[in-house]
């Protein structure tokens, strides 16, 4: 059966989240969307042209969309859909400031994705994420396991990166985990991570990890702050396409993304970053792992953080 991705949203993340999806061949079709005229169809014909050069067949197709949902007819059917849309921060910006912009444009995207893809498993990745999955949730009328978010997967890599660099180790060596929210109330795991099968508090003291635990819930704002403008997309589209692959492979894979949690670690009825095991449903399973007393602790203050800004999409 034919495979589809469409990314919608061509900027910085949106488009190297549509190449990595082309790359890996296996998909039919990447569809790529965006309401700047021209600019999908002129980014799908630049990376079609490296299909030669990469070996691989997958066909990107452009399409301009517009807010009243002129063009989506070309994402039609799509298996999984990454939305991309909406403003990144600028430096000073925390992800909330965005709250009120992006809400607009992913309640109108989430619309019209829902009329033409009805069956499509939604990977939203428009911040602040944890809000945005959930308003994407509303606007679809999705079960709930068919809509996710991309963040987890995201910050646990950037924590990683963190160890491994401080430690002078291969990133294959090291294990982490970052669960609650992409933000201020992200919950880094300590007690799940590990370098080369050894606890990661017999490598560091307490306080240098204290110190990249802090470097990794700011990792975001440390990227803008150097780019000056716009945000980062390398890191966050590796996370995003990967997601979509364990889709469409129904691979089973275990992932830190943003699921619907409802029961697992005592919190429930909430968007929140949590370990679950995806596939062509979406999310088939949250994974409830042993946590020390204060990580569930921390987590639990991450959904009452977010359940509250959950509750506000509503309306916006
Ligand atoms: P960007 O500004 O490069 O691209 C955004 C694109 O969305 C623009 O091309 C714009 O024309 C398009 N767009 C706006 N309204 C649209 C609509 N209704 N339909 C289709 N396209 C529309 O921003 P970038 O860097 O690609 O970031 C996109 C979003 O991803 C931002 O909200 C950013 O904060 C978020 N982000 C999330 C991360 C995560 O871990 N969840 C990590 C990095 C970024
Ligand atoms: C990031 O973490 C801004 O959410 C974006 O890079």
């Amino acid at each position: 059966m034919s495979k589809k991705v469409t990314v919608v949203g061509a900027g910085f993340y949106g488009s190297t989240t549509a190449l990595r999806l082309a790359e890996y061949d296996i998909f039919d079709e990447v569809v790529l969307t965006d309401i700047v005229e021209g600019k999908p169809e002129g980014l799908a014909l630049d990376m079609n042209q490296s299909r030669s050069i990469e070996g691989f067949e997958t066909k990107i197709i452009g399409a301009t969309t517009t807010a009243e949902g002129a063009g989506y007819e070309k994402t039609a059917n799509s298996d999984v859909v990454v939305i991309t849309a909406g403003l990144p921060r600028k430096p000073g910006m925390s992800r909330m400031d965005l709250i009120g912009v992006n809400a607009g444009i992913v309640r109108g995207v989430a619309e019209n994705i829902a009329k033409h893809s009805p069956n499509a498993v939604i990977i939203v990745v428009s911040n602040p994420l944890d809000e945005m999955t959930a308003l994407a949730q509303i606007a679809t009328n999705f079960p709930k396991h068919r809509v996710m978010g991309q963040a987890g997967m995201l910050d646990t890599a950037r924590f990683t990166n963190f160890v491994a660099e401080k430690l002078g180790v291969p990133v294959a060596s090291v294990k982490t985990l970052t669960l609650g929210s992409h933000g201020d109330t992200m919950v880094p795991v300590p007690s799940r991570c590990t370098v080369n099968g050894a606890p990661l508090s017999e490598k560091l003291s307490q306080g240098e990890i204290d110190e990249l635990v802090d470097r990794t819930r700011n990792g975001g704002a440390e990227v803008v702050a150097l780019l000056k403008t716009g945000s980062a997309y390398y890191a966050p589209s590796a996370a995003a396409a990967r997601m979509a692959k364990a889709v469409i492979e129904d691979s089973g894979a275990v992932m830190p993304v943003c699921a619907w949690v409802d029961g697992e670690y005592g919190i429930s009825g909430v968007y929140l970053g949590v370990e679950a095991e995806i596939g062509k449903t979406g999310i088939r399973k949250v994974v409830e792992s042993k946590l020390t007393d204060s990580e569930v602790a921390s987590l639990k203050e991450a959904a009452e953080a977010v359940r509250a800004k959950q509750a506000d999409v509503q309306t916006l």
